[in-house]
């Protein structure tokens, strides 16, 4: 199992800017019992936004989804995914994480004839046009994610390629397509139905940011030969031990706990998430969406007031050692640090033994891997003797199953979180507002009054300068 070490957030370590760990968890055991005996009450009643608790037991959409893969195998040459925040951050993460490096300039040969993988998440106009002027659309299956149905900028790009698609392929042209979206409702599933799409479903009450084990993270991921099976291993174990209503055995509520008591006992309220491997970099911004949109809220459940302030960080070891740790280390002391940290890489790279300078022959016969950890090591130990909170989250090695224990962990410690802070941590409120103002600025039928106050604010107030 993965394995989580708080030893540099103890007051032993890190004095006054620390927490007494035995007396927290026994002072906070009765009320995490209640958190964690709640969820698991309430996650089957409609509208609780828990269904992503049980996604480690939907067996039968993972035969679907390797059904799927197993059918279209060996048809396309690159899988297209459309999509924006929680519809495809977990699937970016998790495809660069397991994928071989640098995946998509491997010959067939070395990617075993999978599918190249390529991930839209904006809609910049260069980006798309230079996108499409590489991919063989013939040759592309493109799954578009949304939920929603409707978001303007998945289908925008839907549309753009959708017409394209036409134009190469004539009727055939949805043969290309495979869309996941909500079972029921949403423009994209009404176009499902009367064009013919396959179609998977975004199950209900699971919300964007906690989706990555439905459908919506699944079939990207089965595409390129990720072993879902082994997602599902890795879900199921974690599930198990987050049942555990004991804090001193709970991972994501001790790491929930320890969160909320530094940002509201000691003010470090800024969350970094800093993995030391590349291949893990966009488990940065996964988790920076599933924490900004879950706990920032401006009520709480009473309808207080309370702008809730968690803000992550994204940052990357050891890249950020020479980049913000200046700031980690002697900035204000308004953060706690995550460190992820890889027992076993796959592979073990020797630095060569070729240079005699003493400033250099002390790397010479040793391995990048132990470079790195070593630098894992010592930026936590340079933080802690700063009496910077930080603590670090053992990988054994970047696998299906090991990614899908930390996942779901940072799942469960996401909803445990919220309920410490007495917040809804399933809606976006926030996200939706924008969404609609876009829809407003864009002509949509509905929105006339939103675009008439909106034009008037833009067109206000103006102050633009120029040298
Ligand atoms: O987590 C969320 O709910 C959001 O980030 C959504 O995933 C995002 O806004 C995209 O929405 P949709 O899937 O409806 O296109």
């Amino acid at each position: 199992m993965i394995k989580l070490d708080l030893s540099n957030v103890s007051s032993k370590v890190i004095g006054d800017e620390g927490l007494d760990l035995a007396s927290i968890f026994n002072e906070y055991n009765p009320k995490i019992q209640d958190i964690i005996t709640g969820l698991n009450m309430k996650k089957d009643k409609p509208g609780s936004w828990l269904q992503w608790m049980n996604l480690g037991y939907n067996e039968e959409t993972v035969w679907y989804v390797k059904e799927f893969a197993a059918m279209v195998d060996g048809r396309f040459d690159n899988v297209l995914v459309l999509g924006i925040g929680g519809s495809v951050l977990g699937a970016m993460a998790l495809s660069e994480a397991l994928l071989k490096p640098y995946w998509n300039f491997l010959d067939n040969e070395k990617r075993e004839n999978y599918p190249k993988i390529f991930f839209l998440d904006n809609i910049d106009p260069d980006q798309i046009t230079a996108l499409l002027n590489t991919l063989d659309l013939r040759k592309t299956l493109v799954n578009v994610i949304t939920k929603s149905g409707s978001t303007a900028e998945t289908m925008s790009q839907f549309m753009i390629i959708k017409d394209r698609l036409y134009e190469l392929l004539g009727d055939d042209y949805r043969k290309n397509i495979v869309a996941t979206t909500d079972n029921h409702s949403g423009i994209l599933r009404q176009l499902a139905n009367e064009e013919g799409y396959k179609t998977f479903v975004v199950p209900d009450d699971v919300g964007g940011r906690f989706s990555v084990f439905s459908a919506v993270g699944l079939v990207p991921l089965a595409l390129v030969g990720i072993d879902i099976d082994e997602i599902i291993r890795g879900i199921k174990i974690m599930d198990l031990a987050l049942k555990n209503t004991d804090v001193t055995k709970n991972i994501a509520a001790q790491n929930a706990l320890v969160h909320y008591l530094m940002d509201i006992k000691k003010g470090k309220y800024l969350s970094v998430m800093m993995p030391y491997s590349s291949r893990l970099k966009y488990i940065s911004n996964w988790y920076a969406q599933l924490w900004a949109e879950s706990l920032g809220k401006e009520y709480d459940r009473n309808g207080n007031k309370i702008n809730n302030r968690p803000t992550p960080i994204k940052a990357l070891g050891v890249t950020d050692q020479h980049s913000q740790m200046q700031l980690y280390s002697e900035g204000a002391n308004d953060k706690i640090i995550t460190f992820i940290r890889v027992g076993e890489f796959d592979n073990t790279l020797e630095i060569p033994n070729i240079f005699e300078y003493t400033g250099l022959n002390y790397l010479g016969g040793k391995t990048i891997n132990r470079l790195i950890n070593a630098e894992a090591d010592a930026t936590a130990v340079s933080l802690a003797n700063c009496n910077r909170p930080n603590l670090t989250i053992h990988l054994p090695k970047i696998n299906e199953y090991y990614l899908a224990q930390l996942f779901y962990m940072f799942e469960m410690q996401t909803a445990i979180i919220g309920e410490l802070y007495d917040i809804d941590a399933f809606n976006q409120p926030g996200v939706e507002q924008a969404k609609n103002y876009t829809y407003a600025l864009m002509g949509r039928i509905g929105y006339e009054e939103s675009a008439h106050e909106l034009n008037e604010k833009i067109n206000s107030n103006k102050e633009i300068y120029s040298v």
